[in-house]
């Protein structure tokens, strides 16, 4: 049987390229202005402490990351169960793991055989007992390898959907029936436990697909709880992190808001701080956050480049210095933008003129308000482990520049992350919590450049305002029809082709408008919408009737790779 090929490496596509294409300022999410700091200036990431506090206190459970695809999931997954998680590249010393204070302790799967010369170790202290351990996939390969057990090296590797018979009550499996289907995914055979541990769990291929050692604390299945295809994963997962280990469910949106408030009033003393806001998630959230600790010491700037979509500038105003009461100095900035992107027709030379004029205005608007000591940025979890573990860190370099080091090495203020340990969907779920509108907090990314990359050529104020009204209508028409939140996203191009129609009793020779809808999970891949045709249809016909000088809409029905999502 040929071996299953080997899954992509995070940061890349399905065939193996970077998913990014290597031209791209890969953007997981919206129109952060990091994007620009960093296309404007191509500088190294700042220094920052390696030390920087994780929020305070709540019951934590480290995962150590073996490079397997899922490890972020199985933080993520622990996470909902309201117990703080934090991704830590495998060979983190004890000291590092002991500062944390964990609960318990997850070694995630990975590619390597326990036999594989260089195979990642953990620290050995990780076995010492006095903190329960679950290992996973690979991890429990490694606890079985290491702790005096066999592991046999196996020709094929079993991957896929399984079933297991649970033969040993041993708390990780409390509460769940004996017979449960499960994914699968090893290379090598556990084929003789360590001294003092039971098998727990059993496959028609493997007589150890579960193993424990109850009394040191030491856990460890062979399949994956973290998928959605292992449905009884969040119970095993539960049991191991909130019975065995009792860790208390106190992460929730509620507590890290009103601690990572305190934290930045403590911090910022009666410091003056500045947040670029995007019109995005990621720094609408920080900036409230910060907002509610320290009032008026915060300044937000929001540059309006004059390339958002419809009414977008008007529902920042209107939700953060109308209803919020910030601070907020809205600089319209459309005609210096308008007038350098005038001529220009190359994508990458409008992405740069962007970056370095985003920049320009933002550093002109901030040295208005004097002495500035802190700087807001909306970074995230992912790109911040990104950068950290060992499996990616040269892969996913772009990446990395984007979001965490795009700033000015000489930079003159202190950052305030107030994210930087959220995922994506936790930040959404603490934007809801401080009373953000669903319309901010739920929506779709848009990339750094705006329209600008979705008029293809030169960029006018007519064909933007072309361009916003078709743009309008397609979400409009998602929206109604309840497909919005299940898209990654879905907009409209200008095309710079002409065609031929005719309307009333006249011919007409007017732009071709194109539709783009995709599903995807992070923007490294997506596939194109399988959008109805009654939806398409009315899309098309109200674009067609409503946008003057558009005559004919088509819909664009490639996959990434080999397209990209957005068409420059
Ligand atoms: P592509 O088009 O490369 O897009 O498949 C992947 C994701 O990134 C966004 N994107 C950008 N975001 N600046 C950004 O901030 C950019 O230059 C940029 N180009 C693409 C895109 O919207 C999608 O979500």
């Amino acid at each position: 049987m040929p071996e299953e090929p080997s899954p992509p490496t995070r940061g890349r596509t399905v065939h193996g390229e970077l998913a990014n294409a290597g031209h791209r300022v890969l953007a997981p999410d919206d129109a952060e202005v990091e994007a620009y700091l960093e296309q404007a200036l191509h500088v190294a990431p700042p220094a920052r402490p390696s030390d920087e506090a994780a929020p305070a206190q709540p019951d934590t459970v480290i995962v150590l990351d073996f490079g397997g695809q899922t490890a972020q999931l199985i933080a993520r997954r622990v996470r909902e169960l309201h117990v703080y998680s934090e991704l830590l590249p495998h060979d983190t010393p004890w000291a590092e793991i002991l500062r944390r204070a964990p609960k318990a302790i997850i070694l995630s799967g990975g590619p390597a055989s326990v036999y594989d010369q260089g195979a990642p170790h953990p620290d050995p202290a990780v076995w010492s007992g006095n903190i329960p351990v679950l290992g996973i996939c690979y991890g429990v390969q490694l606890m079985a390898h290491e702790l005096g057990g066999e592991v046999l090296p196996s020709a094929r590797r079993e991957y896929g959907p399984a079933s297991v018979t649970i033969t040993s009550e041993d708390g990780l499996f409390r509460g769940i029936d004996r017979q449960q289907p499960v994914w699968m995914s090893h290379g090598d055979s556990i084929i003789r436990p360590p001294a003092g541990f039971v098998p727990t769990a059993q496959t028609d291929s493997t007589a150890y697909a579960g193993l424990a050692d109850p009394t040191r604390g030491l856990y460890g299945i062979q399949f994956h709880p973290e998928v959605v295809h292992t449905p009884s994963g969040r119970e095993i997962l539960r049991n191991f992190v909130i019975e065995i280990a009792g860790a208390r469910p106190s992460w929730t949106p509620a507590n890290f808001a009103e601690t990572t408030i305190a934290e930045i009033r403590a911090r910022v003393g009666e410091g003056k701080v500045i947040c670029a806001l995007s019109g995005g998630v990621d720094s609408a959230v920080a900036a409230t956050l910060v907002h509610r600790a320290i009032g008026d010491q915060l300044t937000c700037i929001y540059v309006d480049h004059g390339l958002m979509r419809k009414r977008e500038s008007e529902l920042l105003r209107a939700t953060f210095a109308e209803n919020l009461g910030m601070q907020l100095v809205m600089v319209d900035a459309r005609e210096r933008f308008l007038g350098r992107l005038a001529g220009v027709e190359d994508p990458e030379e409008k992405r740069r003129i962007i970056g370095d004029e985003f920049i320009r205005v933002f550093e002109e608007e901030a040295a208005k308000l004097g002495q500035i000591d802190f700087l807001t940025q909306g970074t995230l979890y992912p790109d911040v482990i990104e950068s950290k573990t060992s499996e990616t860190r040269a892969a996913v370099k772009i990446k990395t520049h984007h979001n965490v080091g795009g700033l000015p090495a000489d930079l003159r203020f202190s950052l305030i992350e107030p994210l930087r340990y959220l995922f994506k969907d936790e930040v959404r779920a603490v934007g809801l919590e401080l009373g953000l509108p669903e319309a901010m907090v739920l929506r779709q990314p848009f990339p750094g450049p705006g329209l600008a990359i979705r008029i293809i050529g030169e960029v006018t104020a007519e064909r933007l305002a072309t361009l916003r009204e078709a743009d309008w209508i397609v979400i409009d028409e998602i929206k109604a029809a309840g497909m919005y939140r299940s898209l990654w996203q879905s907009f409209a191009i200008l095309t710079p082709v002409r065609s031929v129609g005719v309307m009333g009793d006249g011919r007409t020779y007017a732009n071709v408008v194109a539709i783009r809808a995709v599903t995807s999970d992070d923007g490294m891949t997506a596939d194109w919408a399988r959008l109805p045709y009654d939806l398409l249809a009315r899309i098309s016909s109200r674009i067609v009737n409503e946008v003057p000088g558009v005559n004919r809409v088509v819909y664009d029905i490639s996959s990434k790779p080999p397209a990209t999502i957005e068409w420059e």
